[in-house]
């Protein structure tokens, strides 16, 4: 599989990451079981059977059980662990954490962010992270700690690079006032039909944007600045591939219609033909794939040797927007 470097750090990453969302059994409370160990290490071996070698957690995905049972792969392979990259991210607390009556809520402390950390390095086996990326943006983030935490990290060894999720470009240049090391991934939902970031390239000073575009200028800031944009539920989350006829809104329909005929053209999977419309951006955007179905999986990274024209990469924008460019 092609690859990206990540700016400003040694780390040389295929385009495509696996995403671990899915692979630990749900958000209900609850341990691991045999049959979700099971299918979470067949998931992460189908990847790294397509050459994936970039991996992304978070504390909270299945509330810790997808850390847990991604960590069962290092006996599998054993000298893995310098093979792979492993980005997990921290800040949101599940309702009830510690207490009984403790809202769900963002947090970005201190004391949050390092414990959080060593929970994750845990969870994975691992005595450190490749990147730490905070999750979504905290109200009460007060740049200085978060600084003091990373300071923290960084020299114990359990955390190489720092970078975010969910941001702005405001956000980040405010992180960046206090923040020492370099921030080098924002990682933001971005697919066919939840493109305002990218769509909003195109409408500059007109009328009527297709809607209001929370975070524009976010994607050029990022290539500005050389982050590396990673792209969330870039299949939406499946919505566009069980949009049949007669089922789902017409906008997801009319994108699912383009998406299809474009592959059966290239004779690939709908989900490959979402992937490759990602890569074909200009900013390097990586795909951070979550079907947790090896066959899947494998039809998706079939995106890697997907050329798109600009013919077609333009018709997929206006399927997922529901209108044409000016
Ligand atoms: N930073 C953030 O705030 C944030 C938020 C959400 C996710 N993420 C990251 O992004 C990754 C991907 O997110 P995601 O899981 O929402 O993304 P996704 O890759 O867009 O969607 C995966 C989901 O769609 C289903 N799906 C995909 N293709 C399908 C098909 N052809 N037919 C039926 N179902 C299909 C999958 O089911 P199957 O498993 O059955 O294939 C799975 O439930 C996550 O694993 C996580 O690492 C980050």
């Amino acid at each position: 599989m092609k690859t990206y470097r990540i700016a400003n750090t040694p780390l040389t990453v295929t385009r495509i990451v696996y995403g671990c969302m899915g692979i630990g059994g749900g958000w209900a409370p609850g341990l691991l079981t045999e049959r979700t160990r099971k299918e979470a290490l067949a998931a992460v071996r189908a990847a790294l059977d397509e050459g994936i070698n970039f991996f992304d957690h978070a504390d909270i995905y299945g509330r810790g059980r997808c850390e847990e049972a991604f960590s069962g792969i290092w006996e599998d392979r054993p000298g893995l662990r310098s093979q792979v990259v492993l980005q997990t991210k921290c800040g949101i607390r599940f309702k009830d954490d510690p207490a009984q009556g403790s809202p769900q809520r963002y947090d970005f402390s201190r004391e949050h962010i390092l414990q959080s950390v060593d929970a994750s390095l845990r969870r994975l086996k691992t005595d450190y992270l490749d990147i730490l990326l905070l999750h979504r943006p905290d109200a009460l983030a007060e740049p200085e700690e978060i600084a003091a935490a990373f300071d923290a990290l960084l020299a114990a060894g359990k955390v190489r690079h720092f970078g975010v999720s969910n941001h702005s470009a405001w956000q980040i240049e405010l992180l960046k006032r206090a923040v020492r090391q370099p921030l080098v991934v924002n990682q933001l939902e971005l697919n066919l039909v939840h493109n305002q970031l990218i769509a909003a390239g195109t409408i500059v000073n007109q009328d009527e944007p297709a809607r209001a575009i929370h975070g524009a200028g976010t994607l050029e800031y990022c290539r500005l600045h050389d982050i590396t944009i990673q792209a969330w539920s870039p299949l939406a989350h499946g919505a566009l591939a069980k949009a049949g006829v007669g089922r789902g809104e017409e906008k997801m329909r009319t994108a699912a219609a383009a998406a299809r005929a474009i592959a059966e053209q290239k004779g690939v999977s709908l989900d490959a033909i979402l992937v490759a419309w990602l890569l074909r951006h200009p900013a390097g955007i990586q795909p951070v794939i979550g079907t947790t179905n090896p066959q899947r999986i494998k039809e998706t990274c079939a995106a890697d040797n997907v050329g798109l024209t600009r013919e077609e990469w333009y018709t997929l924008l206006s399927a997922g927007s529901g209108r044409s460019v000016a």
